[in-house]
């Protein structure tokens, strides 16, 4: 399979069990939007990986990776707001105020030992996290 190369998330070294990578992407409706890989212990010599918005399910407007990883264990993504626990093969939420809901997944696959973004609804961006103060740079009130 030919891969695109704008579509190119990361190396696979790079994704661990022991945090998250986080992009950006854009939606359909052309909006950015923050998402997160990790990789799951399969048990074989490749881990699992899964895709997920990078967004909680108790208050979705919060990021559960707020820029330097997501806290991990045993194999579950941790908001460290109010402690819901997301397994991170399923997403599901298995602990903490939402309990049974799911994060929302992206699809990647694994080429060339690289991973890429190979969701039809979700356009890859970039590396890190969502610049929020670029709205405000351009905006600036600051007098000189
Ligand atoms: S915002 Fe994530 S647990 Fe409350």
């Amino acid at each position: 399979m030919t891969m695109d190369a704008s579509q190119r998330i990361t190396a696979l070294e790079a994704v661990s069990t022991d945090s998250t990578v986080l992009f950006r992407v854009t939606n359909a409706a052309d909006e950015l939007r923050e998402a997160v890989l990790v990789a799951n212990e399969s048990g074989d010599s490749e881990p699992d990986l899964a895709c997920w918005l990078n967004y909680c399910q108790h208050l979705t407007h919060i990021k559960i990776d707020k820029g330097s990883g997501a806290p991990m264990r045993d194999g579950e993504l941790v908001c460290a707001n109010h402690g819901a626990y997301f397994d991170a093969d399923s997403g599901v939420c298995t602990y903490g105020p939402c309990e049974g809901a799911y994060l929302t997944g992206l699809e990647v696959t694994v080429a060339d030992e690289a991973v890429y973004l190979t969701d039809d609804d979700y356009t890859y961006v970039g590396d890190g996290p969502i610049d929020d103060d670029d709205d405000l740079t351009s905006t600036s009130n600051v007098k000189i």
